[in-house]
């Protein structure tokens, strides 16, 4: 795959910056393979990241980076915090380390702020405490997961809603409507389960740690879902998390 073949469209923030829609995944679960991620930057054309400070992978992104010679200012790079960096100085502090490991002068010191896992709730809260709306919020979403009720509120509040674990950890993958599906389209099922959610606006991180399937996953621009297509994985949501649920937290936080 040419670099110049991933027509990957972007989604503009309230902090003026605009986000890919479609970024690679990286975790501490499952291992990290330096090789797909600079295959994913050279050959794939992703430009954009996720990580966090808990996936351990910070400074082995730097030197994937640096390899794969694309200039860090044409890569969208998150990174999260952790809840024991809350806090104004801790927060910088560990901003600052993050950029180190990262081996970038910035996040901005951050350009833009997201929030991971606030629901509705959470959002309510935060209001009452920052002045700062936060522009991203990065919650769990496949065909399983699709919480509509704080992707609308988000919507209205002008924060992008950024979907994680889009292949539900591969559970998706092996569903019939969706196996039903790829036969339909000609496409795998994490191609259908990605394209379904960037049609649904959503910015979507699948992780993989092979090449072959990282470029699989890039493979979403060519091809639209129908509508009646898209209600149909639409109405697979049973509420299971494959991650973890936020409604059982207090309150937590992103960069
Ligand atoms: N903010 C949060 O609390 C939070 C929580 C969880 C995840 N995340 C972010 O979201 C990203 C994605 O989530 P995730 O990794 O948990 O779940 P995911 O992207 O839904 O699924 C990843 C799993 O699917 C496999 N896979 C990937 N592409 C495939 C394909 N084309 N065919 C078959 N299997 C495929 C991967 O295995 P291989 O690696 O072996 O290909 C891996 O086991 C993470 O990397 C992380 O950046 C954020």
């Amino acid at each position: 795959m040419a670099v110049a073949e991933l027509k990957c469209p972007v989604l503009p923030l309230a902090s003026g910056c605009s986000i890919p829609v479609l970024g690679l995944g990286t975790s501490h679960q499952g291992g990290y393979s330096h090789d797909a991620v600079v295959h994913a930057i050279q050959s794939c054309g992703i430009r954009h990241i996720d990580t966090a400070r808990r996936y351990g992978c910070e400074s082995l992104l730097q030197k994937a980076i640096k390899e794969s010679g694309v200039k860090r200012e044409d890569i969208w790079l998150t990174t999260k915090l952790w809840p024991s960096d809350y806090g104004y100085e801790n927060t910088k502090k560990a901003c600052l380390e993050s950029c180190e490991r990262l081996g970038v002068e910035c996040l901005g010191l951050c350009r833009s702020i997201g929030v991971s896992n606030f629901l509705i709730s959470h959002l309510e809260q935060l209001k009452e405490d920052c002045v700062i709306t936060p522009h991203v919020n990065q919650v769990e979403y496949h065909p399983f997961q699709r919480p509509q009720e704080l992707v609308d509120y988000c919507r209205r509040r002008d924060i992008v809603f950024e979907g994680y674990c889009p292949l539900a950890k591969g559970e998706a993958l092996t569903h019939p409507s969706i196996i039903q599906l790829s036969k339909k389209y000609g496409r795998t099922p994490a191609q259908i389960c990605i394209r379904w959610s960037i049609q649904n606006g959503i910015v979507t991180i699948p992780k993989s740690t092979k090449a072959e399937r990282i470029e699989e996953n890039c493979k979403v621009f060519d091809f639209t879902i129908a509508e009646d297509d898209v209600e149909v994985l639409n109405g697979l949501h049973d509420g299971r998390h494959v991650s973890w649920d936020p409604s059982l937290v207090v309150f937590c936080i992103l960069i």
